[in-house]
């Protein structure tokens, strides 16, 4: 079953929240459903206010890797993701540590993901 903390300046404590195992919600939507307001516009790879940083916890199985071709192209333009962490996550299973919550499909993994509460700070 995925497991997602999340953990924030914003957040009183962190959340922790159990996803469906299968499903394809984003993080995003786990966070809404779990009551975490991370920031967020468009919703679609866009505007990259949704931007967060994850951490995969030690000896879990890393599965974040699938990034689709907005969320690369955006998080190069922010300046959060270079061509040798695309080809480490593509090719050598090696996730990078910025992601774009309405992109990231949650799927049997365990993650903690801290976001600033500032949109696209991360
Ligand atoms: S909400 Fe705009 S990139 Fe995620």
């Amino acid at each position: 079953m995925p497991v997602v903390t999340f953990t924030s300046p914003t957040l009183h404590r962190d959340v922790r929240a159990y996803a469906t195992a299968g499903d394809t919600h984003t993080l995003l939507s786990v966070a809404e459903k779990n009551g975490v307001k991370l920031p967020h516009d468009c919703r679609d790879g866009e505007c990259g206010s949704c931007l967060i940083k994850v951490d995969y916890v030690e000896g879990k199985p890393k599965m974040g890797m699938a990034l689709t071709e907005k969320e690369k192209d955006r998080l190069k333009e922010m300046g959060r993701i270079t061509q040798a962490q695309i080809e480490d996550a593509e090719v050598r299973d090696i996730p990078p540590p910025y992601r774009l919550a309405c992109q990231f499909v949650v799927r049997d993994e365990e993650i903690i993901v801290t976001f600033s509460g500032q949109p696209g700070e991360g």
